[in-house]
């Protein structure tokens, strides 16, 4: 299925169905590949901090001018935000004046654009947040292991304020499906969750050309 198949279920199962073979693709990109196995340095995680901040700025503050809207307004969760985490996660990591890829800046436009438009916003919301639960969990642990870092350097990964992450992935799903989606609102939701997915995987292979690794997406 792609985005632009009927309707057939559930939005969050058309969603996790409409995202499978981009987030397949996600997982082969090699960047994630290195930082797990343990082979970069730790500037090579700060500058994907960095990429964040701008990320999650862009993401935040449409959400803060969608906050009145019906639609959005549940998704603007006090206790998603990522922007101070990160702010603190970079003073301890300590990087210099951040950095921001082309790739990011492209990704940033995009969102800013999202700031008018629900659907888009909560297609960029999910592959973020929801990722960032289940998968980045990962990530949180990795920067643990291969660089002893607790707290400062690896807040953007401890949701606890949230309470379980799979219990909100749940709540989650049902905020998604609960929502009073227009079928054309829907039809956006599902095509700008398979871009976020692209523009995702666009920073990735940035991310792996400028730590110097030969192949941008493994084989
Ligand atoms: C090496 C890279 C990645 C790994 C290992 C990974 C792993 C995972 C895992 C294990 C889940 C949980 C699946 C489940 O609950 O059944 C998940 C879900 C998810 N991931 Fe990833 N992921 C990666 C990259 C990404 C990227 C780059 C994005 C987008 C920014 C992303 C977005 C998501 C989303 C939105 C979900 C929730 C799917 C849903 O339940 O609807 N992931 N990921």
């Amino acid at each position: 299925m792609d985005a632009t198949t009927p309707i057939t279920g559930t939005l969050s199962a058309d969603l996790r169905q409409a995202t499978w073979a981009v987030h397949e693709r996600a997982h082969r990109c090699s960047y994630f590949g290195a930082l797990f196995d343990g082979d970069l340095p730790l500037d090579a995680y700060t500058l994907l901090a960095e990429q964040y901040v701008a990320i999650y700025t862009a993401l935040e503050e449409a959400g803060d001018a969608l906050a009145a809207d019906p639609v959005a307004a549940p998704f603007v969760i006090d206790e998603l935000r990522r922007v101070p985490a990160l702010h603190a996660d970079l003073d301890a990591l300590g990087g210099g004046v951040p950095r921001v890829l082309p790739s990011t800046a492209a990704y940033v436009a995009r969102l800013r654009e999202a700031a008018s438009d629900p659907a888009l916003f909560v297609a960029h919301h999910y592959t973020r947040y929801l990722g960032d639960l289940a998968g980045g969990q990962v990530v949180g642990k990795v920067l643990q292991r291969t660089y002893g870092i607790e707290g400062p350097g690896r807040l953007f990964y401890d949701f606890r304020a949230l309470g379980s992450p799979s219990a909100f992935r749940t709540r989650y799903r049902a905020l998604l499906d609960d929502a009073a989606w227009t079928p054309a609102q829907r039809g956006r939701l599902l095509a700008e969750a398979v871009h976020a997915f692209e523009l995702n995987i666009a920073v990735l292979t940035e991310m792996a050309e400028e730590v110097g690794l030969a192949q941008p997406l493994a084989s």
